[in-house]
């Protein structure tokens, strides 16, 4: 068989799951337990003696797709993983094919200009000055930059080593000096404290910002925060503003934030994974009016610009910054040489890394961003509509009404009952939804990111919902 042949398969056996998904079939989620999945999947004969083309490869693909979880489903609605456009697939395909390790120029520059204005789109999205394209010789002009790397927590990691850069250009060869701390919410992406971790700081360096009751910073009350660190000894070295928060969807009020640590000298780095996609919508930019104030940003563009994962970015509004994260001696790789384009690898954790920007572009050139932003505002207003209905019902209680696709609520009853709710719903196989922790009690979640789900699957949620419960209150009366 040709690749050719075994590609054709693939793809026929792909369609058809999509296809199938979309119309509703079968469970969104099905979980066997792993040793029999190993066995039906016939893995060991498979590595031991090969001959996995065609016919074998088919039936192959049918079993590894039976056990996969269905994103097309309309019944999907529990993580921030897009269901990515066919044409960023394709881009995944074409990378995994060429494997151009692009953080080098010479090892991709298709990839590496890709990503260049990949990054130089997402910067005039924030509003800051792409870079000149001579960057590497011309380090006296300021302008943006960025790099794209293997995901939000890399991302946040990578923007927050830029951050220490700046106000301690010698932790790279000393080490991080003791008592910085990093200023962010008890809602913020657990990624943060890992990078704290990672970073040698230890995760109670990350001190908790005051906030309002839905846990978005209360810039009226930081400088005052930020006062009572330093009265500590400690130095709040930067501060973290979610755009928009991973449990309820919320967006901090960025101008605000933005202000207060300008005045203050505080790096405002903005967690975007989830929100900034919203920059790309003229309707919902305003959610993040003041984002060109902050020094750093990250924004994933597996959520919700349609791209398969992982992709996300790590945008500074001073390239310099981004420069002095990393500084590192490798010479088989950083030597004098022709520059005809730009090495990514000097902005990032990664050494090889894949051709993130042509997911990123092959999205965006299927339809244009005019197609990506009717996408996020139709999945906005599904949440908004989807609010009103949960309103409605009898028992059910909505936590906030919703700034993004996300969308959280509670039947009346204990916080295990919504566990318990979840994990009878993903044990039925017909919907698949999240839960998290807000406001001191925890909550079902729905993150809509299928523009084949609707409203009517929100409301069979319900009646599934319903079913469920009456099963527990059946159960604990037998
Ligand atoms: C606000 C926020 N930041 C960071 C991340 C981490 O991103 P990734 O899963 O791409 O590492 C997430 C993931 O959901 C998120 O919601």
């Amino acid at each position: 068989m040709t690749f050719k042949e075994d590609g054709a398969i693939a793809i026929a056996a792909l369609e058809s799951f999509a296809a199938r998904a979309i119309a509703g079939e079968g469970p969104v989620i099905n979980q066997p337990r792993i040793d029999e999945l190993a066995r039906r999947l016939d893995l060991d004969r498979l590595m031991t003696e090969g001959g996995l083309t065609g016919e074998t490869l088919r039936l192959f693909l049918d079993t590894y797709l039976a056990a996969s979880t269905r994103l097309h489903h309309p019944a999907y609605m529990a993580h921030q993983v897009a269901v990515p456009l066919a044409t960023s697939a394709i881009a995944a395909l074409v990378d995994g094919f060429t494997n151009n390790a692009m953080a080098i120029y010479e090892m991709g520059p298709a990839a590496a200009t890709v990503e260049r204005a990949v990054i130089d789109w997402m910067l005039r999205k924030i509003g800051w000055v792409p870079e000149p394209a001579q960057r590497v010789t011309d380090r006296s002009q300021a302008s943006g930059g960025g790099v794209l790397t293997h995901g939000g927590s890399l991302a946040n990691l990578t923007a927050l080593l830029a951050a220490r850069a700046r106000i301690a250009p010698d932790a790279w060869e000393n080490g991080t000096p003791e008592g910085l701390v990093i200023v962010a919410t008890a809602g913020s992406h657990y990624s943060v404290a890992r990078a704290a971790g990672i970073m040698g700081l230890g995760q109670k360096a990350v001190r908790h910002a005051p906030t309002d009751a839905l846990g978005r910073i209360d810039p009226t009350k930081l400088p005052a925060f930020l006062a009572s660190l330093r009265r500590e000894g400690v130095t709040p070295f930067a501060v973290v503003a979610n755009a928009c928060a991973t449990a309820l969807g919320l967006y901090d009020p960025l101008r605000e934030i933005a202000q207060v640590c300008r005045a203050e000298c505080v790096w405002l780095h903005i967690d975007g994974a989830h929100g900034a996609s919203a920059l790309v919508s003229p309707k919902l930019r305003h959610l993040l009016d003041g984002v060109e104030l902050a020094d750093s940003l990250i924004w994933d563009a597996h959520k919700m610009l349609r791209t398969s994962i992982l992709c996300a970015a790590v945008l500074v509004r001073d390239r310099r910054d981004l420069d002095q994260a990393f500084r590192e001696e490798a010479s088989y790789l950083f030597h004098d040489k022709d520059q005809p384009g730009i090495d990514f690898i000097h902005r990032t954790v990664e050494c090889t890394k894949s051709a993130l920007g042509l997911k990123v572009f092959c999205a965006l050139a299927s339809g244009g961003e005019g197609a990506i932003a009717a996408g996020i505002e139709r999945q906005t207003e599904l949440a908004h509509e989807a609010a009103s209905l949960l309103r409605a019902e009898p028992g059910i209680e909505v936590a906030v009404e919703p700034q993004s696709n996300i969308v959280c609520f509670r039947l009346d009853g204990p916080d295990d009952l919504q566990i318990e709710l979840r994990r009878r719903l993903t044990e039925a196989g017909d919907f698949y939804i999240s839960t998290t922790e807000a406001m001191g009690r925890r909550w079902l979640r729905l993150a809509l990111m299928n523009p084949a789900t609707g409203l009517a699957d929100v409301e069979h949620l319900v009646a599934s919902l319903r079913e469920h419960l009456a099963g527990t209150l059946t159960d604990d009366i037998g």
